[in-house]
């Protein structure tokens, strides 16, 4: 099956509705990343996978959002009650109608047996709770396909066993959103990936074929373009059975299919890697795999390194220290913050954790900045999220088991080095201050996290790369979807050591980033080198939210890391759809050149770098210094 160029193809053309092809670098005016009136801010709460897996029930959901309550979870932000894998009995032949597993949650049996959710989410909103549902995008489910062992899989004959939305995405959309009203539905990918022709269950007539359409082992055997289709009808029509808005679309594509390119525009949270487990190692697998995207998430789309881990294995409460660092980590990247743990057996000290007031508030923080690494190796990192109030936090990993030193600057912070860093520790509130930079002893796998508050270098404005949740890159320049290697390895559970270890196997190499090039060098043009601006792909258009800002300046040119002697790139600048400003056209070794373009009253403007004739392997440019003065 080579079926890849076609979504290269797709996404490179779009076509208008005289058949021509358009240009997708033309300034449209508008913000294209997926937005909707829910998850504004990363949403919050708890799931039943990786607390009881598929063995679930009413009494353990029910006991989780008491808890959520009682323990004043809840009020901190913990609204959403997703349950997972496990609900379902089967699709009814008559009607495809689908019906719960009644047996399990009791509340949803009905006397003409039709079965219903709606008793339980209405006792879920009485409690001031959202609640969530579980489906799959394929015709079945993930435990049909990879963990048939577990309990409550769906019965029945073929038919019956097709609980997942493929031919039945209206009718099921509508059910679980309008008539049993959920706010929350995750769609997983088992069902496209799992049950090709030569699979041995499908060869002996259990399931029916379908695809596989995803090889989350090669993205030249996965058909993106076809993926990406199916995940946008399901987005279509929850729009038509929420009038309101008011719902989350979780995608779970765990990486796969170039999905950590393209969630964005499809959904509201969208699964960056494969699950998460309880070991320390996966845990900086799953981080990692969202600690170069931060341009790729914005307030209303984020990426989701998945669900929290906190009280289970290496970060239960023999390993607090564990435990915080997981925590205050997915808060630093914007994560979803689903709690999967049994709440009903939670130490008080996790719940300390969990509920975390200063933590939970960088997450949620309303400027919606996905944190930057500001330094990264495999020992210690560093990353630096924007606060709406210019204040920052700033969260120093140790990776290791052994202590390790790290010395924190001002230029981390992009605070100026001669003026005072006031820091104020978020998990124990003691302050202190520095100039320059501050070395820091850190314990084995511990996490420092602070609030910093300093002398802004950029006095009149904002430089984009702090504003990762004001950048969209609408077109990223990547013509052939490439995996990342910059992913800490870890062994996987169900593995172990056998076979070779685990690739690079997320799409997104050579994406835009902040304060870096696409592949992950320091940005240069000709020699002068750029501690921030935006690095990205020519033939690439990057939609930016104006606030009120007069002027944008950047310095720009062909970045060092680009292999010489390629096509002149010339840098536009649109505001609001119309042409402000535009460098000359550029090649490889020439000087940056200064741009400060007026854009006081604009709304949206665009950063285009074309080249003068597209090629298969594009040059990185660099945007350097790009920022939005006053
Ligand atoms: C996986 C998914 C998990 C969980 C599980 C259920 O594909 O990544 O988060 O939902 O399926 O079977």
């Amino acid at each position: 099956m080579r079926l890849f160029g076609r979504a290269v193809l797709a996404t490179a053309l779009l076509f208008s509705a005289t058949g021509a092809a358009a240009d997708p670098l033309a300034p449209t005016g508008r913000w294209s990343a997926y937005e909707r009136a829910a998850a504004r801010t990363p949403p919050m709460g708890w799931n039943s996978w990786n607390a009881f897996t598929s063995d679930i029930d009413e009494e353990k959901v029910m006991a989780s959002a008491r808890i959520l309550v009682d323990a004043g979870l809840a009020a901190k932000g913990y609204r959403y009650v997703n349950i997972d894998d496990g609900w379902w009995l089967k699709r009814r032949k008559s009607d495809g109608r689908m019906l719960v597993r009644a047996e399990r949650f009791p509340s949803a049996a009905t006397p003409n047996g039709d079965t219903s959710f709606r008793p339980l989410t209405d006792r879920l909103h009485a409690m001031g709770l959202k609640a969530g549902i579980y489906s799959d995008i394929g015709r079945n489910s993930c435990g049909q396909v990879f963990t048939s062992t577990f309990p409550n899989q769906p019965e029945g004959d073929i038919d019956e066993r097709e609980v997942g939305l493929h031919g039945h995405v209206d009718q099921d959309i509508r059910l679980y959103f309008e008539e049993w009203g959920f706010d929350l539905i995750k769609v997983d990918g088992c069902g496209v990936r799992g049950l090709g022709p030569a699979d041995p269950r499908v060869k002996a007539g259990l399931y029916r074929a379908l695809g596989p359409l995803v090889d989350a082992d090669s993205l030249g055997r996965t058909d993106v373009a076809t993926t990406r289709g199916l995940y946008e009808a399901v987005g279509q029509a929850l729009d038509r059975s929420n009038p309101d808005g008011d719902f989350v679309y979780s995608l779970c594509l765990w990486g796969a299919a170039d999905v950590r390119a393209w969630g964005k525009n499809v959904g509201a949270m969208s699964r960056t890697s494969e699950d998460i487990s309880p070991t320390w190692s996966r845990m900086l697998h799953n981080l990692d795999s969202v600690s170069r995207r931060p341009l790729y998430a914005h307030p209303g789309s984020w990426n989701d390194p998945d669900m929290l881990y906190v009280g289970k294995g290496d970060f239960d409460e023999r390993h607090l220290i564990e435990a915080r660092s997981h925590f205050a980590l997915w808060a630093m990247v914007n994560a979803p913050l689903i709690i999967g743990y049994d709440l009903r057996t939670a130490a008080p000290a996790l719940l300390d954790v969990l509920g975390a007031k200063q933590i939970i508030a960088v997450n949620q923080d309303p400027a919606g900045n996905q944190a930057v690494l500001a330094f990264d190796s495999a020992d210690v990192s560093i990353w630096v999220k924007t606060l709406a109030d210019g204040d920052k936090a700033v969260a120093i990993l140790n990776r290791t088991a052994a202590p390790a030193e790290a010395v924190l600057t001002a230029d981390h912070l992009k605070f100026l080095p001669t003026a005072e860093v006031e820091l104020a520790d978020l998990w124990t509130g003691e302050a202190s201050r520095f100039q320059g930079e501050q070395k820091l002893q850190l314990a084995p796998h511990q996490t420092l996290v602070y609030r910093a508050h300093g002398a802004r270098k950029l006095a009149d404005g904002l430089f984009l790369s702090e504003q990762p949740g004001r950048v969209n890159p609408a077109v990223d320049g990547v013509v052939t979807p490439q995996a990342d290697p910059l992913i800490h390895r870890a062994i996987l559970p169900w593995r172990g050591t056998r076979g070779l270890g685990e690739p690079p196997r997320y799409g997104g190499w050579g994406g835009a980033q902040a304060d870096r090039t696409p592949y992950d060098q320091e940005l240069a043009v000709a020699g002068q080198r750029f501690d921030t601006g935006l690095g990205v792909l020519a033939n690439s258009r990057l939609e930016v939210r104006n606030a009120g800002f007069q002027r944008f300046t950047a310095k720009v040119g062909i970045d060092d890391s680009a292999i010489g002697g390629g096509q002149a790139v010339t840098f536009l600048i649109y505001g609001d759809g119309k042409l402000m400003g535009q460098s000359r056209p550029m090649k490889f070794g020439e000087a940056p050149q200064a741009l400060d373009v007026e854009i006081g009253g604009v709304k949206l403007i665009e950063l285009v770098a074309r080249a003068s004739k597209p090629t298969p392997v594009p040059q990185p440019v660099t945007w350097g210094e790009a920022a939005l003065r006053r």
